[in-house]
């Protein structure tokens, strides 16, 4: 049971705060267990305009607007999602900004990095400032915007990833949804000479994926999507990007990496790169999802068998794995319904993230510090967060609240992305978000949404 919270704030006025001494916070949480980086500790928290200003036993000593009493539920560092698909401008009859800062609010998700690959492709200044400008009273949680690397900007991108509220350069170097393409070595070579943040890359091989498409064509038949998309485009990819990478000492990040063959090569240049996982990896798997959600299941890299998903699972439990990032990419059910490979590739996420991981953390695939390592520490740390991913006092007040013990069911009615499904419609889980709070704002309270979309830029250490 989720315990009532008093809709009413336990004020005390600014005269008895004064004479008795106390402490005034604009937002006190009392009694949950909250994992700090030193683990799960009973404590409260007080939060001072939007920022943490004290963690311990407060209640003696503090006074408060609003007291959110959190018995029997566990606070975590907001979660941080580096990548979403929110499809504006241009597309936004498949998701926006505000449906998809909404789906991740109500799915504990207080940050997001949003993807390049819409109509235009974020490729410039303008671009970038327009989805910024869209995302000002609308976003209900806070973001930044990959700019997308090209041979179209490539001499530009040092200055670009430099612009505030850019997550950093998004390389596709293979064809998965849109135009943005970056598949051969002089191309890539140029867009790692320019620029030092760690550059984000999906990395399937174009070539070979054009040589096995007619694979998909002549089957027509979904489940022979990670036949033309096999390992060895993955791997090949992943190898070259590192290759690359090396000869002028670059950064990387390797988005939705699904297969063994690249955790063990990854692995072994842990020194230069870092590694993506998304839920729908570690959660469906081949052939069954294909054969029960038909092209819902169809995603790029593709959902694999059972034996790569266990060598994921292996790379978080080694520690190979940095972040877990949705994905977040929908497509609408009638977009989906057309025949394969006509189907595009994409299923919504960023709402089901948490859910879907706290779920694993209940089954004890992982445990709740490893999760929060993955997806509040792990992302604020590679791609350095200013004040975001831990819990911790001077930092943002940004909290996923959850309750471990609740039972629901994922549901397409819930899905607020306006493509509104999930392929875990109708799947049971254990672990819910509750409350959320973005900056010491309640948007989530008690499961429902509440306030307004005040979501700002995210500032990153590596940006003047
Ligand atoms: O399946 C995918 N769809 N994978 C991606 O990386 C991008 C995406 C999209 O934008 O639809």
């Amino acid at each position: 049971m989720t315990p009532a919270i008093p809709k009413a704030p336990l004020s005390r006025t600014a005269e008895t705060t004064k004479r008795h001494n106390l402490r005034h916070a604009d937002l006190l949480l009392c009694g949950g267990t909250v994992m700090t980086p030193n683990g799960a500790e009973p404590i409260d928290i007080a939060c001072v305009q939007g920022r943490i200003m004290a963690l311990g036993d407060l209640q003696p000593g503090w006074s408060a607007d609003c007291v959110l009493d959190l018995t029997g539920l566990h606070v975590l560092p907001g979660v941080i999602d580096s990548q979403v698909h929110f499809r504006e401008p241009g597309l936004e009859h498949k998701e926006n900004l505000e449906a998809g800062t909404r789906g991740a609010v109500l799915g504990g998700v207080t940050a997001v990095f949003e993807m390049p690959n819409t109509h235009p492709l974020t490729l410039g200044a303008t671009d970038l400032q327009a989805k910024l400008d869209a995302a000002q009273g609308r976003s209900w949680c806070d973001h930044a915007f990959y700019i997308g690397g090209s041979a179209l900007n490539a001499e530009s991108l040092q200055e670009l990833e430099q612009l505030p509220g850019c997550a950093g350069i998004k390389v596709f170097m293979g064809s998965s949804f849109g135009d943005l393409l970056a598949d051969e070595d002089d191309v890539l070579r140029r867009i790692l000479r320019h620029g030092r943040r760690r550059l984000a890359v999906h990395a399937e091989d174009e070539a070979r994926l054009r040589e096995r498409k007619q694979i998909a064509l002549d089957s027509g038949d979904v489940r022979q999507h990670p036949v033309w998309r096999d390992e060895e485009s993955a791997l090949k990819a992943t190898q070259r990007i590192v290759r690359l990478a090396a000869e002028v000492n670059r950064r990387l990040h390797v988005l939705h990496v699904s297969t063994a063959e690249e955790m063990q090569f990854l692995a072994a240049h842990k020194h230069r790169v870092t590694v993506e996982v998304t839920p729908h990896h570690l959660s469906l798997q081949a052939p069954e999802c294909y054969e029960r959600l038909g092209s819902l299941a169809q995603m790029n890299p593709p959902v694999r068998e059972q034996a790569h998903q266990d060598a994921l699972w292996q790379a978080i439990r080694s520690g190979v794995v940095d972040v877990i990032g949705s994905d977040h990419a929908p497509h609408t059910l009638l977009e989906k319904s057309q025949a394969y490979p006509a189907s595009p590739s994409g299923m919504t996420g960023v709402q089901t993230l948490l859910p879907v991981m706290l779920n694993h953390v209940h089954a004890g695939r992982l445990s709740l510090q490893r999760l929060v390592d993955l997806s509040s520490a792990g992302p604020a740390r590679i791609f350095g967060l200013e004040g975001k991913g831990r819990i911790a006092v001077g930092f943002d007040a940004d909290f996923s609240i959850v309750d471990l013990k609740a039972r629901r069911r994922i549901r397409n009615d819930w899905i607020a992305s306006v493509s509104g499904w999930s392929p875990y419609d109708g799947m049971p889980v254990v672990g819910w978000p509750i409350h959320t709070i973005v900056r010491g704002h309640c948007v989530v309270r008690d499961e429902a949404l509440e306030g307004q979309a005040q979501g700002r830029p995210l500032r990153f250490l590596d940006v003047p």
